[in-house]
């Protein structure tokens, strides 16, 4: 009897203040949609606007009232950034938020191995679990169009086929841990220049070719939770609420059923803002990462203003009900996931992840001298040249910066590896302090510094060079682009000063953009090896020392002069654009799309990559030589491993169009495989090809289509490095 009293006297009480007794939003047990519509019903006009707004730097509403949590957000895609102060840029100065720095994502699509990419995702998701965030901000997949792009070194490169390969398994691995991933920046914000208003013009096959891809295959095969809008505008409407982009192409035609986040600053009116597609807006009356207008979360565009015009009936409440539906259901895969894992930070795990896609995604470019790898034992003196040999490049870079639990830097790694006592080491040449918005001098003089170098290079029998570019304004920064292609800070003075005196010169350059290379003839040995994060002095000493076998490939080209490149073939119009438009004039025919369809010759190309092995690709053949509707067709190619080092090898395959009604580039990566061979192993790799790969996009007919014709399939070791060409019809 007590028992039933009670029951009744809680469901009364439980209806007086608004709990029915299934509470189903809260039944980890109820399908999502189902929760869903339960906790919509119950929220209030007012609760359910809150949602579509920040109430901090970093987090937005949730409903106290009913016990649903707010959502937290972090950068970057790197690793999880320091905790940022509640309404305003500054660091919180917490002592507990130290983390793994990953390798920058150029390094990730230099593995060319998605299997890394999930290791990658997974690992920087615990991190970001750990730390209790809800989404993190990344990755990006920007495609990399000009080599002055400020921001370059947190995409995948300029291929939009490797970009999707290497994004899937990185959103995977994150969101496995409960937290969302964010890809960014949808779309066309190819540049840091004037990001926060220039207007791009593109064409609609350029978009669907090039720009738009990765983020398709983020949402239709990674199943991506959140999205953020660009900064800038696309035909005259910002990024962050477009129709076309948002409304139209992302939630109608690639069915994306999750959030849409603005990139801080990116809102700039509330009737577009509520009907094109944002679901959350974060950072108004920001720039991204300097200025600040504090307290303003209540004038926000999607806050009282869009609250006014709901209750006025200019805008259907059918509008509200769509965003807070979409915040709920980010809510309950994330905040309120029970089931979710608790995450790790800055243990050795995640340390030998960041170390393992170093290894992978260093590039050897250059070994004529057969310099490497390095047996320190033939060497008495070894003098190490150059500022980012020491200097933390884990910090500076805009939004993307880390506080980290430990950098290894290359003089580090390389000392450890090699013997502290026979190593020198000088500065060679310095960049200024890192600030945002401004280039400061360098505290030292350049031309003592590099006195000092030739000196000692002069004096040593083996000289290791590690210089390139960092994370300073005007740098691989967000925020602003570079003003030259050229080495800063005077290196290409000092690098001939030093090829002068010393023969034995290993370069290593950390970069995350392409740079002209005047003293490439005089060099033998050069290796690209990005910005590596925590792990970074470990993985190029591993390198040089021959314990791991270089086995990365470019994600974009280097090419030879920047007047070669595409975007810069078209006048100021076509970039930086003219303050206000821009037109990418350079349409399709983007990065090698660009230089193999122009016959312009690359420093180096898309896809290459050497190794300490030597592989042999035998005879490639082909099943079919036509195929029809959905027929699939395969190409085998032996590759053997000739030497008697272990090695990885990433075999790509390109498609070739004969003939087509439309411009088509040169070539287009359609495969890859990074495979290992032991020293004298032969594997046959095989690829499949089926209509779908043979598709563009018509400006015409405004659909892919696949024409009837020939085409040829190349196997290659690189865009440029052909081994073999196979004819086949598409009927
Ligand atoms: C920045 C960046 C974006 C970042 C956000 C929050 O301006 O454009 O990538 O996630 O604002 O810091």
């Amino acid at each position: 009897m007590t028992i039933r009293i009670l029951t009744l006297s809680l469901t009364f009480l439980f209806s007086i203040c608004g709990y029915s007794q299934a509470q189903i939003y809260l039944d980890n047990s109820q399908p999502i949609e189902t929760r869903v519509k339960d906790a919509l019903s119950r929220m209030t006009l007012e609760e359910k606007v809150k949602l579509t707004t920040a109430q901090s730097k970093f987090s937005s509403h949730g409903v106290p009232r009913l016990g649903i949590p707010e959502i937290w957000m972090s950068d970057g895609p790197h690793g999880v950034r320091m905790e940022i102060l509640w309404d305003s840029w500054n660091h919180a100065k917490w002592t507990n938020d130290s983390c793994t720095a990953f390798p920058a994502l150029t390094c990730l699509a230099a593995t060319w191995d998605p299997s890394v990419s999930y290791l990658y995702g997974n690992a920087i998701g615990e991190e970001a679990r750990y730390r209790r965030k809800d989404v993190l901000l990344g990755p990006g997949v920007n495609i990399y169009r000009t080599p002055l792009n400020g921001r370059n070194f947190e995409y995948m490169g300029e291929d939009p086929y490797l970009a999707s390969k290497m994004v899937v398994p990185y959103i995977q691995g994150v969101q496995r841990n409960g937290v969302a991933a964010c890809v960014k920046h949808f779309a066309l914000n190819n540049q840091e220049k004037w990001r926060n208003h220039i207007n791009v013009e593109v064409s609609d096959r350029a978009l669907n070719e090039i720009y738009l891809p990765a983020f398709k295959a983020a949402v239709q095969e990674g199943k991506v939770w959140t999205i953020m809008g660009a900064y800038n505008q696309v035909r005259g409407e910002y990024a962050c609420h477009n129709d076309l982009l948002l409304n139209k192409i992302l939630k109608k035609d690639w069915g994306f059923d999750g959030t849409v986040i603005s990139d801080w600053g990116g809102t700039h009116n509330t009737r577009e803002a509520a009907l094109n597609g944002l679901d959350i807006e974060m950072g108004t009356y920001t720039n991204g990462f300097t200025s600040n207008v504090s307290a303003a979360y209540d004038n926000y565009y999607l806050a009282s203003p869009y609250l006014k015009m709901l209750k006025a009936g200019e805008i259907p409440l059918s509008n509200i009900d769509d965003k807070a539906s979409r915040i709920l259901r980010l809510i309950f895969r994330t905040a309120m996931a029970q089931n979710k894992p608790f995450g790790s930070l800055a243990n050795d795990e995640h340390h030998s992840v960041a170390r393992k896609v170093g290894e992978e995604g260093i590039v050897l470019l250059k070994n004529s001298a057969g310099l490497l790898p390095l047996n320190a034992a033939k060497y008495k003196k070894i003098v190490i040249v150059g500022e980012n040999a020491t200097r933390k490049l884990t910090e500076g870079g805009g939004s993307s910066e880390l506080k980290v639990k430990k950098e290894v830097s290359p003089l580090e790694g390389i000392s450890n590896k090699f013997g502290k006592a026979k190593i020198t080491y000088t500065m060679g040449y310095a960049s200024g302090d890192v600030a945002y918005d401004k280039v400061l001098p360098p505290k030292y003089n350049t031309d003592s510094l590099r006195t000092v170098a030739i000196k000692l290079a002069q004096e040593a029998d083996l000289v290791i060079y590690v210089g390139g570019l960092n994370k300073n304004s005007q740098q691989d920064s967000e925020g602003d682009d570079r003003k030259s292609y050229e080495l800063p800070f005077d290196q290409n003075q000092l690098i001939s000063g030093l090829q002068q005196v010393n023969k034995n010169i290993v370069m290593v350059m950390l970069s995350g953009n392409a740079y002209e290379m005047p003293w490439l003839n005089k060099a033998t040995t050069l290796i690209q090896a990005w910005y590596l994060g925590s792990e970074s002095g470990n993985a190029i000493a591993n390198i040089l020392s021959g314990d791991v076998n270089p086995s990365g490939k470019l994600p974009f080209s280097f090419p030879v002069k920047l007047t070669d490149n595409s975007a810069h073939a078209f006048g100021e119009i076509s970039y930086p654009g003219d303050s206000t438009n821009q037109y990418y004039k350079d349409d399709i025919l983007v990065g090698y799309r660009w230089y193999d369809t122009k016959k312009i010759a690359s420093q180096y190309p898309f896809g290459f990559g050497l190794s300490y092995s030597k592989f042999l690709y035998g005879k490639a053949k082909i099943d079919k030589t036509s195929i029809k509707d959905n027929d699939v067709l395969t190409v085998t190619v032996p590759v053997k491993n000739t030497s008697n080092i272990a090695g990885k090898e990433v075999i790509q395959l390109y498609i070739h169009d004969k003939k087509s009604s439309e411009l088509r580039p040169e070539k287009e990566l359609k495969a890859f495989q990074k495979v290992e061979l032991l020293p004298g192993e032969e594997k046959i790799i095989s690829f499949k090809i089926d209509k779908s790969s043979l598709k563009f996009y018509s400006d015409n007919k405004k659909q892919w289509v696949a024409e009837a014709g020939k085409f040829s399939a190349l196997i290659g070791s690189s865009s440029r490095d052909i081994k073999s060409s196979l004819d086949f019809i598409l009927e």
